[in-house]
């Protein structure tokens, strides 16, 4: 398989295109907003203006919008990819959506003849840049074998998990984990500041133990600095933890602290710091907190 389109091309969506192009595959992209498609267009893509015709010139075409309401829009609306149909055309579908929503919409693709994938992934733009994501996958296994070689360009590990929806449910558990650790780590620096430690002590002890973890070595210390480096917005999080509380409501399960990280994310949002790094979350901690100190 060697023509691969691409729908959606905000951080993830460019870093994904720009490595297979960098892999000698033969890129069709589309993006709401045209302005985002230069740098592709530059590196040898092509840029069409519909998600009809990104279907019409692609073998796998990949969407990676923002949410299922985005899957929807592209994929059945007018000029949207079923309108370019054709039986060599498998689709996969990247962005973070409900598990729910990504059976609907392949059932909805399967009434068209095509096969539709889960292929949500793990890391962000840096490593997608460089093929190193961890691809969780579902759907249809043949359509899955088909694509092998666009996959593992796109990832270094890549799990197919079974039937559709289930990748997506074992990403949402995946960024549960991210919300709490962006939390978990803004606490614990505010207890540091607070209590007349430097936090970036606490960060060395933690990196010394069991406990550290990716976000703890590396993205910790820029939130004690406030300087982000934005690789997945705090928008897009509270969009997937509000996406994993309406999968808890649906399964009739109670997860008291994706609730309540719900609030904090929403806050977060409502309080301005929705297009920073996720891990600005701290921000918001360190605005309530400067302000208690000020009333006191
Ligand atoms: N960044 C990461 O580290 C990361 C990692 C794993 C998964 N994801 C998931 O991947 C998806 C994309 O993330 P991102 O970080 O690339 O987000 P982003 O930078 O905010 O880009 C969002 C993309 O969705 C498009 N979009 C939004 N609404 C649309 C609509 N109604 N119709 C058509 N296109 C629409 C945007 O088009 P415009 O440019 O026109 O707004 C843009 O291309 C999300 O589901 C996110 O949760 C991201």
């Amino acid at each position: 398989m060697n023509k691969v389109g691409i729908i959606g091309l905000g951080m993830l969506g460019n870093a994904v295109a720009l490595n297979l192009l960098e892999s000698n595959f033969e890129i069709t992209a589309y993006n709401r907003t045209k302005e985002k498609t230069s740098e592709l267009e530059k590196k040898g893509a092509i840029i069409v203006d519909t998600p009809k015709e990104v279907a019409e010139k692609s073998e796998l075409l990949i969407i990676i919008v923002k949410d299922a309401k985005a899957v929807r829009q592209v994929s059945f609306e007018k000029n949207g990819i079923i309108e370019g149909k054709h039986e060599n055309l498998i689709v996969a579908d990247m962005s973070t959506i409900e598990p729910s929503e990504s059976k609907i919409i392949s059932k909805k693709f399967s009434e068209y003849g095509i096969n539709k994938l889960d292929v949500p992934v793990m890391g962000g733009p840096n490593v997608a840049i460089t093929g190193d994501l961890v691809m969780m996958a579902s759907g249809n296994k043949e359509s899955f074998d088909e694509c092998q070689n666009v996959l593992n360009a796109i990832a270094n590990k890549v799990f197919f998990l079974g039937d559709s929806g289930i990748a997506h449910s074992v990403k949402l558990a995946m960024n549960l984990q991210i919300a709490m650790l962006a939390l978990s780590l803004s606490e614990g620096i505010m207890l540091m500041e607070k209590s007349g430690v430097d936090p970036k002590i606490f960060l060395e002890i933690l990196n010394s133990t069991y406990f550290k973890t990716g976000m703890s070595e590396k993205k910790a210390f820029k939130m004690i600095d406030g300087k982000y480096n934005t690789t997945f917005t705090l928008a897009n999080l509270k969009k997937d933890i509000s996406t994993m509380t309406n999968t808890a409501k649906e399964l009739g399960i109670d997860l008291p602290m994706i609730s309540k990280a719900e609030e904090v994310y929403g806050n977060a949002v409502d309080a301005g710091f929705g297009e920073i790094d996720y891990t600005g979350i701290i921000e918001l901690f360190k605005k309530n907190n400067n302000r208690n100190q000020q009333k006191s």
